[in-house]
């Protein structure tokens, strides 16, 4: 992948000037990492019949990996490996636009649709630190024509996007319905809780190698704020971890594997059993690192809360119910932090 790394908002090319630098205990440990630790890997084509004696056994492995880990790979998942390297293709295409084309898109407006975007942090003291990525954000939808709204340039962006979110919209749906078969509920019961119109974003994350990786960061430290994520990420190149037990373990890109991970409602609605996991991208001085990640988040009108077939004596309700709308606006109160917004609607004990 060859781009010259720019800085679009203020339309320079990318150098280590000091609005990228973190606060020295705000650093990334590099070599503090869990060695050996990986996230499950989960085969789609494990044997899924229920028998009558419990779960399946891939229903008792998504079970397990959602419980210890709110991350897992997933092989033989059924979208064409041909499909996913013409969808990373295409949207490497997009960054290595000239630096005006792709400015406009840029906006610090989160109601806008399409848009691309620098993540930053505050802190204390120091206020503003950039995020060593740029990132591009549109809807998606399985079946419905949403291409208008995505760039014409590069030519095959639309097509190949469109056949790229039939998959996904496919493989989200089995995901719902295994994590839902997990919590022991009907297999439809996740998908409609999201409610009829659910909210589906991508976003794609791009990271241009870095001269200092010990004192950048590529994405803070944070929590998907919807249901469930479906992310690929270039082979070859490693940048995203997750915390595990105190401690950043890496996610390691593992061929023809999506990453899954849970997100906040996923956890609030399984009253906690199920773990969305604070997660973060490092960056790297030798090679560019893509990822694209695809969400699917309730509609605002949704209500959020614990599921009352998972709520008996010895398990009492840990959040109290709120509105996806009410859960935005906490987040959007949390700009610029390390956001904590499920914890908002937690019940105090
Ligand atoms: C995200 C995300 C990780 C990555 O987009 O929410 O966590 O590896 N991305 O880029
Ligand atoms: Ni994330």
């Amino acid at each position: 992948m060859e781009m010259t790394p720019y800085q679009l908002a203020n339309n320079t090319p990318l150098t280590l000037s000091p609005n990228f630098i973190l606060p020295e205990d705000k650093r990334p440990n590099l070599l503090e990492v869990l060695p050996s630790a990986t996230i499950p890997i989960i085969d789609l084509n494990d044997h899924d019949t229920d028998d009558g004696q419990g779960p399946s056994p891939l229903v008792s492995k998504i079970s397990q990996a959602c419980e210890e880990y709110g991350f897992f790979h997933i092989i033989n998942h059924g979208v064409p490996k041909e499909l996913c390297q013409k969808v990373m293709a295409v949207v490497t295409e997009f960054f290595q636009l000239p630096p005006e084309v792709r400015a406009q898109y840029l906006t610090e407006d989160h109601t806008q649709q399409v848009k691309v975007f620098n993540y930053y942090q505050k802190y204390e003291g120091i206020g503003k630190v950039a995020m060593w990525s740029e990132t591009f954000s549109h809807p998606w939808h399985p079946t419905e024509d949403f291409t208008n709204l995505l760039p014409a340039n590069p030519p095959q962006y639309r097509e190949v996007f469109s056949e790229y979110a039939r998959e996904i919209g496919a493989l989200m749906d089995r995901l719902l319905s295994l994590i839902s078969r997990g919590l022991g509920l009907d297999k439809e019961c996740l998908k409609k809780r999201m409610g009829e119109r659910p909210g589906l974003n991508c976003q794609a994350n791009y990271y241009p190698p870095c001269p200092k990786p010990e004192l950048t960061m590529g994405l803070p430290d944070h929590n998907d704020l919807g249901s469930i994520a479906v992310l690929l990420q270039v082979e070859g190149v490693t940048g995203l971890q997750m915390i595990k037990d105190g401690k950043w373990l890496s996610i390691n890109p593992v061929p023809n594997a999506f990453v899954v991970n849970l997100a906040d409602q996923i956890q609030v609605l399984s009253n906690g059993k199920f773990k969305s996991v604070g997660h973060r991208a490092v960056t790297n001085k030798l090679l560019p690192r893509l990822s694209l990640g695809m969400f699917y988040t309730p509609s605002r009108d949704t209500m959020i809360g614990p599921i009352e077939d998972l709520i008996d004596e010895e398990h009492s309700p840990k959040y109290r119910n709120y509105s996806f709308k009410d859960y935005m606006d906490e987040f959007y109160r949390q700009e610029g932090k390390r956001r904590r917004v499920k914890e908002a609607f937690e019940f105090q004990l």
